[in-house]
């Protein structure tokens, strides 16, 4: 493998000048095309595009008129988990809400004890079946998060699987430090709090950033300050869950810590907004937890004529979100968020790789990114994606120019 061409191409979706690292406001409007294109990689990155006769390479792939577009980025999973939640499935058909589950000790909980008593091996081998799916479906860059630890020892063990999944997966992976997802079991909230700091050190030998649930029943914003203080001192950069479940001051405290992201935000006023404008934080919304819980939709329209950005993101786990497709997340985004497709195409590729600090190496069709690509069937275009929300239109997904 060396120089690989891609010719035929129908349209090249997602062409980007070198340098830009993320789309706000207007900007989100916009896709750069190029029709009849041909495309060509070297080691595993983009080296040319254009259009007309075509350099030589050493092996061609026709691409049949198909459309040819940036792999998905993925920048808020929770893919380490053990077993599934499925009895709760069932107490939420039979009308409880995620905080009455939570309360029974089910939720968060639930999967720290499944995970407690599963083998790294076994752990490691469910979440890479995770992995396989989402880069099946389309996916070329996935952040994973710790948090069915909830306590040291639980906790490092889901921070090394991340880092396995790291070095076996031809995606790229970010790995974030959420200790702060729930209270531990055993632990006041106060110890608790405390021995998150105290675990700060040891897990940034691991990961690249660092999380807090700040939301009602979980952790207070106050609370976020001073885990948020612990991971600074260990070098880490936040991104956070804030504004889930009530306007949790999530937003403000990840602004003040610099955070890359602040995710969620089903509930956000004003406020929220006003605090992200002028910041380098990428707000992120979560529309398959909003669908699968039933609760209110970011309100993502308003954040974009705000002129800030949007990221978009799975938040693939077993209790709020139990899907990682990125592509779903895009009609989300486009029939219940009324973001327009080229609008949430880019908060699923380039907009998601900057909230997980990747937007320098994919997120669109740069010269010398990732060659992260997916090739449609013939027939499809942007709008024709989210639209037909379930019909197949992946024709071959490429990740660091190879086909998986
Ligand atoms: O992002 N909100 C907090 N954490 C996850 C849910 C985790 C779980 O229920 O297992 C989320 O929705
Ligand atoms: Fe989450």
């Amino acid at each position: 493998m060396s120089k690989r061409l891609f010719k035929n191409i129908g349209t090249l979706a997602g062409i980007l000048p070198e340098g830009i690292l993320r789309k706000q406001g207007a900007e989100m409007d916009h896709v750069g095309t190029l029709e009849n294109a041909w495309l060509l990689t070297e080691e595993g990155r983009i080296a040319d595009f254009g259009q007309g006769p075509a350099p030589a390479a050493d092996e061609t792939i026709d691409c049949v008129g198909g459309l040819l577009i940036p792999a998905f980025c993925d920048s808020h999973t929770h893919i380490v988990y053990a077993g599934s939640r499925e009895g709760e499935f069932l107490d939420k058909i039979n009308g409880l809400s995620y905080e009455e589950i939570a309360a029974r000790g089910g939720g968060i909980l639930n999967s720290a004890d499944r995970l407690h008593q599963t083998s790294e091996d076994e752990l490691f081998a469910q979440a890479m079946e995770r992995v396989a799916e989402m880069t099946a479906k389309g996916t070329g860059a996935i952040e994973i998060k710790s948090g069915y630890g909830l306590n040291p020892e639980d906790e490092l063990k889901m921070l090394r699987v991340i880092e396995r999944i790291r070095k076996a997966s031809p995606a790229l992976i970010k790995s974030t430090f959420l200790g702060a997802h729930a209270v531990g079991r055993g632990y006041t909230h106060e110890s608790y709090v405390q021995e998150v700091c105290r675990m700060m050190p040891q897990a940034a030998q691991y990961a690249d950033y660092v999380d807090v649930f700040c939301d009602e029943g979980f952790f207070t914003a106050a609370d976020t300050a001073r885990i948020l203080e612990a991971g600074k001192a260990a070098g880490l950069r936040p991104k956070i869950h804030a504004n889930e479940l009530a306007e949790s001051g999530g937003v403000q405290v990840g602004v003040q810590y610099n955070a890359l992201s602040v995710d969620h935000l089903e509930r956000t006023g004003a406020a929220e907004i006003e605090a992200l404008r002028g910041t380098g934080t990428m707000p992120t919304m979560l529309p398959g937890s909003s669908f699968f819980l039933g609760i209110p939709y970011g309100r993502a329209k308003e954040f974009i004529a705000s002129g800030l950005g949007v990221a978009l993101a799975s938040d693939y786990n077993p209790g709020s979100s139990p899907s990682g497709d990125m592509r779903f997340v895009w009609s989300l985004a486009c029939i219940r968020m009324r973001l327009t497709p080229a609008q949430a195409f880019n908060a699923v590729t380039l907009n998601s790789a900057y909230a997980m600090g990747l937007s320098a190496e994919t997120g669109s069709i740069t010269r010398g990114k990732r060659a992260n690509l997916i090739l449609t069937h013939p027939g499809w275009n942007l709008t024709k994606i989210p639209y037909l929300h379930h019909t197949p239109f992946i024709r071959q997904v490429f990740l660091q120019g190879e086909a998986i």
